[in-house]
């Protein structure tokens, strides 16, 4: 599925930037051509970001159970 029509960028090209380590828009921007136009694309690259990173969630995760063991 096409996610950047402006630069040809589809939902696998995001995903494969995000494996390589851009955890940012300004990041996958800048590997993929994704939101570097118009910019109408903006909130589907920051969905498939949220959708297509768990680590992320995971480590918050892992953080905020830190918290809450340290505070007994
Ligand atoms: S559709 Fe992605 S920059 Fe225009």
């Amino acid at each position: 599925m096409i996610v950047c029509v402006c630069n040809n960028v589809n939902v696998e090209k995001v995903k494969a930037s995000i494996d390589a380590g851009a955890d940012t828009l300004e990041a996958i921007r800048e590997t993929t051509g994704a939101a570097a136009c118009c910019g109408k694309c903006q909130f589907k690259v920051n969905r498939v970001l949220q959708q297509h990173a768990p680590q992320l969630d995971d480590q918050n995760g892992y953080l905020v159970a830190q918290t809450v063991n340290a505070s007994h």
